[in-house]
């Protein structure tokens, strides 16, 4: 079985052809940084407007990378939400233009189930297993029961993850996307116990007897670093240091949180799970820190960390093609009626958060 899968629901335009032997025959990102650079941040509408200059092609060169005509392609799946709207339509109606044209199924895809899925594309992985997702737009632990069957045990109450980066490093003076700029800045720190010192940054919700996130008050913790140091003498080590700081921040937080759940995990999943596992996967799983601590996290806990490689942990999609594989062995396949969902959450049932722009 053959899939063409679609992403477009941020500011890559993507398309990749995977098979249900986990073949991944090609996968090309198209990554609109220099659109959205001047902005310091994605704008929905250049986005949208991107995604229609480039997806055409996009799909031409994933078809001729895998040496397939378009008749050759069993499905088409596509991101049909969460995510920018505008962008998402792009994808969704060119998906459906194509099965109709080829007379083959179309799949409409969650773009979070997309990631929660990856490591199974990746890796040997049976379900039950935990998820830390953590990306620009989402922070949520989850339990993956099966295809379509989620159970959401934490979520941010505001920022997400990979959105701390982004507006710490705007706050910096350091081009989008933050992360993996905050990274490279971190990187370069020459003494850590001086740069914590120097930067001391929250651990935010620490205490809290639950699985939640908040990230705000991080974000704001650096800006009151960065605004106590006048810019002419902000030098590059205080940028490093600071970043240093903040990637332990983030890194700690997400751990500290995680080692709750994986506790919640045994005592609910235990005896029927022979291997343990807690996937992180999101473009913040990137992040090798991260990846680090956590690896350390599941090492002390007995559970096995599962991580994608980091082009597939940022969006692509090949991750979206593979949930069209996973769906259409069920049988799950979507009308070309389907309306595509800015707001789509994984598990309908998780009681809602109360706190401004709660990521569901
Ligand atoms: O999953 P993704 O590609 O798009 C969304 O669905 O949001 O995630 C993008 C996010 C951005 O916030 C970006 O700064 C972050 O992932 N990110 C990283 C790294 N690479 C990407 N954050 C930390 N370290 C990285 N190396
Ligand atoms: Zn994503």
């Amino acid at each position: 079985m053959i899939v063409l899968g679609i992403e477009t629901s941020c500011d890559e335009t993507a398309a990749a052809i995977v098979t249900d032997k986990r073949d991944i025959l090609s996968n090309v990102v198209l990554r609109q940084l220099e659109e959205h650079a001047v902005f310091g941040g994605v704008v929905p509408e250049i986005a949208a407007r991107a995604h229609i200059d480039h997806l055409d092609n996009t799909i031409r060169i994933a078809l001729e990378q895998a040496n397939l005509r378009p008749n050759m392609v069993g499905a088409v799946a596509a991101t049909c939400g969460p995510g920018l709207i505008g962008g998402v339509l792009v994808g969704m109606m060119t998906a459906k233009a194509m099965a109709s044209a080829l007379k083959v199924p179309f799949i409409a895809v969650n773009h979070l189930e997309a990631h929660a899925l990856t490591p199974r594309l990746t890796s040997d992985l049976e379900f039950p297993y935990l998820i830390l997702l953590v990306s620009g737009g989402h922070t949520q632990i989850l339990v993956a029961e099966g295809v379509g069957q989620y159970k959401r045990w934490g979520t941010t109450l505001d920022d997400a993850a990979g959105e701390c980066f982004d507006k710490s490093a705007k706050l910096m003076g350091l081009p989008y996307p933050g992360g993996p700029n905050i990274e490279r800045m971190a990187n370069n720190t020459k003494d850590a116990k001086q740069a914590l010192e120097q930067f001391p940054l929250p651990r935010p919700m620490q205490h809290h007897k639950n699985y939640d996130f908040s990230f705000s008050g991080l974000k704001s913790a650096v800006r009151s670093h960065v605004e106590s140091l006048s810019s002419a003498s902000m030098v590059d080590k205080d940028i490093e240091n600071l970043c240093f700081s903040l990637q332990m921040a983030i890194s700690e937080t997400l751990a500290s949180r995680c080692a709750r759940a994986i506790e919640k995990f045994k005592a609910a999943y235990g005896p029927q799970t022979l291997n343990p596992t807690l996937v992180v996967s999101g473009g913040v799983s990137a992040n090798q820190t991260i990846r680090k601590t956590l690896e350390n996290l599941c090492a002390k806990a007995g559970f096995r960390l599962s991580a994608p490689p980091p082009d597939l942990c940022t969006d692509n999609a090949a991750m979206v093609a593979w949930v069209g594989v996973e769906r259409l062995r069920l049988g799950l396949t979507d009308p070309l009626t389907f309306k595509a969902r800015p707001r789509w959450p994984l598990d309908p049932a998780a009681e809602p958060r109360h706190g401004a722009g709660v990521k569901a």
